[in-house]
């Protein structure tokens, strides 16, 4: 029966059945993670075979280049043609950076900040303002980056298609409004897949600043865990064609492919906007590296090969998120007091408590042993408005540690409600 419909004397039973329970897990001495989106394990022992390719000198020599040595700032070739048919754009306009795709991301905002992007009129930070659309829910790195120069983020309110482009079509009339973080396929946290139409009115957007920037995000590009590969559309060639060639800058990695935090993370852009950061980042370093490229390449191969890969990672995570989905389905879809995504792919479940009920869960779950990302973490300056959204990555515990922190979860969120309809907190 839904809480919202049970009497006093109800209510109060079931929080006296809840509480019993929470105080048996608690004596438990649980210590659950589902707080941040790492691959487990077994998916790090599914790529391990790649440590082992490059292991003699003359593995390390590709089309007559030894990757041993200094050189290629912007890539080797052929991963900046692996990476260029993984997001459907051209090899010339890709730059092959190092383990982190944020860091090519942070990169890009303090170029902007220190020196301005390519149609700047001056640095960002000689000007009194800068503001950055965050769509939330979203991913609190991004967040933090812009938050970090005193940029002033404006909270766009995320869409089953996307970000709300009504809103943003709105606020970028603002001259003062320099940019946006967009994680376009299978978003952070909730999964949600941008529309066509989402897409084609970035690509057309027309801001008031000359050097207004897309950060397009598209960190789960080939993710699906469930079903098959979702084709789609090459943001770079769309703002291209209509006219916007530079205003769009796009990142991903292998982090969640191979190794997060020692893969190869790749920035695609227009040819003007490549040239124009390479001329600021030749200082910076003499070339990334490449050893760890070539390795990628040869190991990974193509993107057929690679959404096999994918494939097997999928068949890692899948019974993790439906671990997830069927207890929510199970403990809370009956009570009423949340509803939740169904994502295919990414690394997040995001769900929605009734207001005012995500921190005293989380603080709860913390009580009790399980870690979960802090609430209103999704959400610009982490104030989450309405005290409801959580994220939850399930991708790391095993199976079985994974079915206890969901089982935690689920009593402590119904602990906060009857807390909260009780008038206890
Ligand atoms: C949307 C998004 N972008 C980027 C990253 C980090 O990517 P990288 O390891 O390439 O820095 C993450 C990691 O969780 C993410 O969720």
């Amino acid at each position: 029966m839904e809480y919202r419909n049970m009497d006093q004397a109800q209510l109060t039973a079931e929080y006296e059945a809840v509480s019993r329970r929470f105080e048996e897990l608690k004596g438990k001495g649980l210590k659950l993670d589902m707080s941040r989106g790492k691959p487990g394990k077994e998916q790090l022992d599914l790529v391990s075979d790649m440590l082992t390719v490059l292991s003699k000198p003359e593995d390390c020599v590709v089309d007559g280049f030894d990757v041993r040595n200094y050189g290629e700032l912007t890539g080797l070739p052929c991963a900046k043609a692996y990476f260029a048919e993984i997001l459907g754009c051209r090899p010339e306009e890709c730059f092959i950076g190092g383990n982190a795709s944020l860091t090519l991301m942070y990169d890009t905002i303090a170029k902007a900040y220190t020196h301005g992007l390519l149609h700047s009129e001056k640095p960002w930070s000689k000007l009194d303002t800068v503001k950055f659309l965050c769509p939330s829910p979203g991913y609190d790195r991004h967040f933090n980056v812009t938050k970090s120069f005193g940029m002033e983020l404006i909270t766009i309110p995320m869409t089953a298609d996307g970000p709300d482009m009504d809103a943003v079509e709105e606020a970028v009339k603002d001259p003062a409004v320099k940019g946006i973080w967009c994680v376009p396929k299978y978003s952070n946290p909730e999964g949600v897949i941008y529309s066509a139409e989402t897409i084609r009115r970035f690509a057309h957007l027309k801001p008031a600043a000359p050097d207004f920037v897309i950060m397009w995000d598209n960190a789960y590009c080939i993710h699906e865990f469930e079903g098959e590969y979702v084709p789609f559309p090459d943001i770079i060639s769309l703002c291209r064609e209509a006219g916007n060639p530079d205003m769009v800058f796009e990142f991903a990695s292998t982090s969640k492919v191979t190794f997060p935090g020692a893969g190869v993370s790749v920035m695609a852009s227009s040819v003007d906007n490549i040239k124009y950061m390479v001329s600021l980042m030749t200082y910076q370093s003499i070339s990334y590296d490449k050893v760890n490229q070539l390795r990628h390449v040869r190991y990974l191969k193509d993107k057929d090969h690679t959404l096999a890969l994918m494939k097997k990672h999928a068949a890692i995570l899948g019974p993790k998120f439906r671990a997830v989905l069927d207890a929510l389905d199970k403990e809370i879809a009956p009570l009423g007091i949340a509803s939740w995504k169904r994502p295919t792919g990414g690394y997040f479940v995001s769900l929605d408590t009734e207001d005012g009920l995500a921190k005293r869960t989380l603080a709860l779950c913390k009580e009790a042993g399980v870690v979960m990302t802090g609430a209103g973490a999704t959400f610009p300056n982490s104030i989450d408005p309405r005290d409801r959204n959580i994220r939850i990555a399930p991708s790391l515990p095993p199976v079985a540690e994974l079915e206890a922190a969901i089982d935690v979860f689920c009593v402590c969120l119904r602990l906060a409600a009857l807390e909260k309809l009780l008038g206890k907190n």
